[in-house]
């Protein structure tokens, strides 16, 4: 099985940005846990926080992986872009959430892309990434 693991906007910061809501851990050190535990599993990584570039990544993944995890980040709230080009592939995109989005401002209640995902995991941390995973399995 070959899942990609696409972060947008300011995910490149997790361990360093906002501690107390996304924890201290980085992505890279969370993605090495995950690669151990899920052996079997092939997971590819990509962050950008350039929208056009994680529309690229979607439209060059979207017809050839099992499965598409994806944490938009803020453009989550605004990018109808996005949520066309997750409709417009072939792999399944899970949309993921470290907090709670529906605990915090109103405007994160607001999913743009949801409607064109497969499900949607939000609230549980970094847990949210592997919860996606087996969601796929
Ligand atoms: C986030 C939630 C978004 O509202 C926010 O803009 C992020 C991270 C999350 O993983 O909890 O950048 O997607």
């Amino acid at each position: 099985m070959k899942i990609l693991i696409i972060n947008g906007p300011n995910l490149n910061l997790l361990g360093k940005r906002e501690i107390s809501i996304y924890g201290k851990e980085s992505f890279e050190t969370y993605l090495g846990r995950l690669q151990q535990q899920y052996k079997e599993v092939n997971i590819d990584y990509y962050q950008s926080n350039v929208e056009g570039f994680l529309i690229d990544k979607l439209h060059e993944a979207g017809f050839s992986y099992d499965g598409i995890i994806l944490n938009a980040g803020a453009y989550t709230h605004t990018s109808i872009a996005i949520a066309d080009a997750i409709a417009a592939i072939e792999t399944p995109v899970v949309e993921v959430h470290i907090s709670n989005v529906n605990a915090r401002e109103s405007f994160r209640s607001k999913s743009v892309i949801g409607a064109s995902c497969k499900g949607t995991i939000q609230g549980f941390g970094l847990d949210s990434y592997r919860l996606a995973i087996e969601a796929f399995i």
